[in-house]
């Protein structure tokens, strides 16, 4: 890397989780320290961590401790936004096709969004680092009743007044689309459509997202949530980076260019733009010890 560049990384889903918890999978920790070193290795000059930093901080807000303790660990400025299993899920009034699942119970709250801004730290942010413009936000809340979500609406307002950049990286834990930016309704209690609800935005909240961010000038939109990463995608102006998870994988089957090993994004900016490059983890932890179901488990299954 020549001296005029620098390097930083898209770290997200890394799930850490707690052996006090109802579920715990050490694999999950194991991978964070393998990423961790490879993070280091690279030097980036700061990390942003897209969400999804415990296993069930939704429920045990005493996980924020030990993720925080361990992003604090790497000795690089971080960066966060909350996730749906840090804080609670996408918004919906009515119960969709997976009988596993309380859909509507899963809603973020606002208690669970303060336990967030206790534990981690604010829900939006905005700074220049060395020329470009950085940027976060848990999207999904947006155009929801929560006081969060006006709250939201005032700072995405803010963001265009601010001062121009060469670049502006944007945040996000959810994708705005699975397919492209002009994805149709997803239907919750479609079998089939579900998970395209559960890993996306609405159209309405990608539409007015998109916006906000274009006004802002907003280059590079990362998410994080499906735990399946895809090759960079273009649509009108805009870039999005759909990252991997360091650990576990999800829908892997689901495009042709979806690539489900575990890892992270590092992105080098030089003097004439942003590379980027997927850095596989250099092992995947195999151990199989641990407990407790995956998903999002009704309460009476979610027993030691
Ligand atoms: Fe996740």
């Amino acid at each position: 890397m020549s001296r005029d560049s620098w390097r930083f990384v898209h770290v997200t889903d890394i799930h850490l989780g707690s052996p006090d918890s109802y579920r715990f999978t050490p694999a999950f920790v194991d991978n964070w320290t393998t990423a961790a070193a490879q993070i280091l290795a690279l030097a980036p000059d700061l990390v942003l961590v897209g969400g999804d930093i415990t296993r069930d901080g939704n429920l045990n807000p005493f996980e924020f401790a030990s993720s925080r303790e361990a992003l604090e660990a790497l000795g690089i400025p971080w960066h966060c936004v909350p996730g749906n299993m840090d804080t609670g899920n996408k918004h919906t009034d009515r119960q969709g096709a997976r009988d596993d699942r309380d859909d509507v119970a899963c809603n973020v709250t606002t208690a669970q969004l303060e336990a967030y801004c206790d534990g981690i730290g604010p829900l939006t942010w905005s700074f220049v680092h060395r020329g470009v413009r950085f940027s976060g936000c848990y999207e999904i809340i947006q155009g929801t009743p929560l006081p969060a979500a006006s709250e939201l609406e005032t700072w995405l307002a803010s963001l265009s007044t601010l001062s121009p950049a060469r670049a502006h990286v944007m945040l996000n834990h959810y994708p705005l689309f699975t397919d492209t930016p002009d994805d149709p309704p997803r239907d919750i209690t479609d079998a089939v459509g579900y998970l395209d609800w559960y890993f996306s935005a609405d159209p309405a909240q990608r539409r007015h997202l998109t916006q906000a961010y274009k006004a802002a000038g907003v280059t590079h939109v990362l998410s994080g949530h499906i735990h399946c990463r895809r090759p960079p995608l273009s649509f009108d102006g805009l870039t999005y980076c759909f990252g991997a998870s360091t650990a576990f994988a999800q829908w892997a089957d689901r495009w042709p260019d979806g690539d489900a090993r575990l890892g992270f994004q590092v992105f080098t900016v030089t003097p004439s733009g942003i590379d980027y490059a997927f850095e596989p983890l250099a092992q995947v932890s195999t151990r199989t010890d641990g407990w407790g179901p995956g998903g999002h488990p009704k309460p009476d299954a979610r027993r030691r």
